[in-house]
């Protein structure tokens, strides 16, 4: 059966972000963490506006170890126009359109090189995920750090999603929770 494994980082006021960028509220642990579920990846998912920030990196560039690794732009908005911006800006990543009703099928069907797909999107649509497909592993990154600023990034998602926890590991000041659906 296939795998899904939604990766996110937080700090411990449940921040996802930190001046507008990810990057604020990981370390150099949660990075290692972060490249290592990537070496898994059968297929990348990420949302909508990761994908047309210009200012991030191409995840499928050639050169890269992600070179051949399809990325799928899972959204609830219009995926034609969608995929008209990805191709406007040259990205190699597909549209997929879904709804908390069909999205674990679109996750069946998602071309993948192999059966572990990994979510890299923000928590929005990481929480929409986690609650739509039922073999869903969330992988909680979470940093020794309180921060709020106006870069600040939170879930909007209104839901109850009640988790079992399978695994807990600290690397240095870094603790890598992993929980399913309950
Ligand atoms: N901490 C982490 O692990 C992590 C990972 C990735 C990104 N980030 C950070 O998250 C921030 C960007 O997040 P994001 O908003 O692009 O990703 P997001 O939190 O996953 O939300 C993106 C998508 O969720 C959908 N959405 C539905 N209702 C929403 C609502 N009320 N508010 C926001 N989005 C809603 C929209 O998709 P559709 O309309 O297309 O359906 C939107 O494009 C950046 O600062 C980025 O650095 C953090």
């Amino acid at each position: 059966m296939r795998e899904l494994i939604i990766s996110l980082v937080q700090t411990i006021n449940g921040s996802y972000a930190q001046d507008g960028w990810s990057t604020g509220v990981s370390t150099k642990a949660d990075f290692s963490y972060f490249t290592s579920l990537r070496k898994q990846a059968g297929a990348i998912i990420i949302d909508r506006r990761t994908a047309l920030n210009p200012a991030l990196p191409v995840i499928n560039a050639p050169g890269k170890a992600l070179e051949h690794t399809p990325v799928h732009v899972l959204t609830e908005s219009d995926p034609a126009e969608l995929s008209r911006q990805l191709s406007k800006a040259g990205l190699d990543y597909r549209a997929q359109h879904f709804t908390p009703d069909t999205a674990a099928q679109v996750l069946d069907d998602l071309e993948s090189t192999n059966e572990t797909l990994v979510c890299e999107s923000g928590p929005n649509l990481a929480y929409r995920l986690l609650d739509a497909a039922p073999g869903a592993e969330l992988h909680l990154s979470l940093s020794p750090l309180y921060s709020r600023n106006t870069g600040s990034h939170f879930s909007q998602l209104e839901a109850t999603l009640n988790l079992r926890l399978i695994d807990v590991r600290t690397v240095d000041d870094q603790i890598f929770i992993r929980y399913a659906k309950a």
